[in-house]
């Protein structure tokens, strides 16, 4: 007769059950489990690093998190889940809220926030300079790193001095002026969350795409905390982060460091479709403030730039603005293009070439000029809905570049994108 081979004792000891990452975050989030519980869950998953990789969705992870190896695997699933025990008790942030009642209440400020935003955004005629904001605080993310918030990215960092004095933020002080009354206002939201926030309803209220963004962005808490200058990209030589001198190799090497191909590199240069370029800010145009610095598309007194509207009868007039209102904001600087509040593909359709007016740096260059780039810049100049499709998707993606999401899947105010948005990765 077989002998039978007594079960181990595995089966009969009890052990705690698995817990998946998304649990601890919707039991804290529904207020189900205890501080205590949570935490006690997420120490059990510190030690069992594999069950915790096994049951976390890889597309839930940023780029940083993708293991190497099993053993860097072990490793970054050790470091994140200590993370997470850390964010449950102590400081519940913006978003990093404790039921789903909060959840709700955070949406709902994001979504009157932004109504805020287009009213003004449409009185001030600010859409730029705020795109660029949203812009320079996800940009600098590091993908090389691995830790929060060292990685740079899209985490409010932007709003304290020593990143602000970073010569690439030249001028932006300005857009975290304007930000300051709408974060007095919703102090629950996040300033992370507030300029992704900005930058996105500044790109739809100049005609953009639709941004199906996710928020609850966690912010940088002190000034220590910023990133290190020098992550963003320079217009013209000499190139910072290296001698070579060719603009599209300082392209790759910062956006390939945030983890952008080539077809997101020249999509995302096209938000230069909007906005100006100021000889006190960057440096890189002659032309600065006021009337005086203006060219002929920035200027008030100019019927081209909008002192006067297509129905204003003059045979010359045109409008910067998508829905045809004349208006401008503060006069001065060089646009790219000639209706400059506009987010459509006429920067791929080079108008600098027939009016020398318009800015064009080494870099907007490097996008028609390289190999690699340029087909992607053809198609934009012909297709703009192209254009707006893969901006949206890669603009989308610079939104959470170093984000530390809570709720962990993040809180949308737009519905889901249709299927064919839906980024290819
Ligand atoms: C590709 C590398 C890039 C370079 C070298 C670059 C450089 C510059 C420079 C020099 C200015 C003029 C700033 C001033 O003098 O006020 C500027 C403005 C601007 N940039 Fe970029 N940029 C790049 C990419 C981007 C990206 C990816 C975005 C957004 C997704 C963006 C959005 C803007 C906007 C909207 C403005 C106009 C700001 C205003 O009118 O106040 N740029 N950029």
């Amino acid at each position: 007769m077989p002998v039978q081979t007594p079960r181990t004792s595995r089966a009969s000891t009890p052990r705690p059950p698995a817990v998946r990452a998304s649990d601890i975050h919707s039991a804290r989030d529904s207020g189900a489990l205890s501080a205590a519980r949570l935490y006690d869950a997420a120490k059990y998953r510190t030690r069992h690093p594999h069950s915790y990789l096994r049951s976390t969705r890889v597309s839930s992870m940023s780029p940083t998190d993708v293991p190497a190896c099993p053993h860097a695997a072990a490793a970054a699933a050790r470091r994140r889940v200590a993370d997470l025990a850390r964010t449950i008790a102590p400081h519940p942030t913006a978003a990093e809220v404790a039921g789903v009642g909060e959840v709700y209440v955070y949406q709902e400020d994001l979504k009157k926030c932004r109504a805020d935003l287009r009213a003004f955004i449409d009185e001030v005629n600010c859409h730029p300079i705020l795109l660029r904001l949203a812009w320079h605080d996800a940009g600098t993310f590091d993908n090389t790193i691995g830790t929060w918030p060292q990685c740079g990215g899209a985490n409010g960092s932007i709003r304290f001095d020593p990143e602000m004095d970073h010569g690439a933020n030249a001028g932006l002080k300005k857009a975290i002026g304007y930000l300051k009354q709408f974060n007095e206002k919703y102090p629950n939201l996040s300033w992370a969350d507030l300029i992704q926030l900005a930058g996105a309803t500044a790109i739809e209220c100049a005609g953009g795409p639709k941004m199906y963004m996710r928020y609850g962005r966690v912010d940088t808490a002190t000034p220590t905390q910023c990133p290190k200058e020098g992550n963003l990209p320079d217009a013209e030589a000499p190139y910072h982060d290296g001698a070579d001198p060719d603009a599209a190799t300082h392209l790759r090497r910062v956006f390939y460091r945030m983890g952008f191909d080539d077809r997101e590199i020249v999509a995302l240069s096209g938000a230069h479709t909007i906005g100006r370029a100021f000889k006190e800010r960057s440096g890189v145009s002659t032309h600065g403030y006021g009337e005086s610095g203006a060219t002929k598309f920035s200027g008030k007194g100019c019927p081209v730039a909008g002192g006067m509207s297509k129905q204003s009868g003059c045979p010359a007039a045109n409008v910067v603005r998508a829905d045809g209102v004349p208006g401008l904001g503060m006069p001065g600087g060089q646009p790219w293009t000639k209706r400059w509040l506009t987010f459509d593909n006429s920067y791929f359709k080079k108008e600098y070439t027939d009016e020398p007016e318009l800015l064009w740096m080494s870099t907007d260059r490097a996008l028609h000029e390289d190999p690699g780039f340029k087909p992607h810049f053809d198609l934009y100049a012909d297709d703009q809905k192209a254009f707006h499709r893969d901006f949206a998707a890669a603009f989308v993606k610079l939104s959470e570049c170093g984000a530390r999401l809570r709720p962990i899947n993040g809180i949308k105010i737009n519905e889901d994108p249709p299927r064919r948005m839906v980024w290819r990765g």
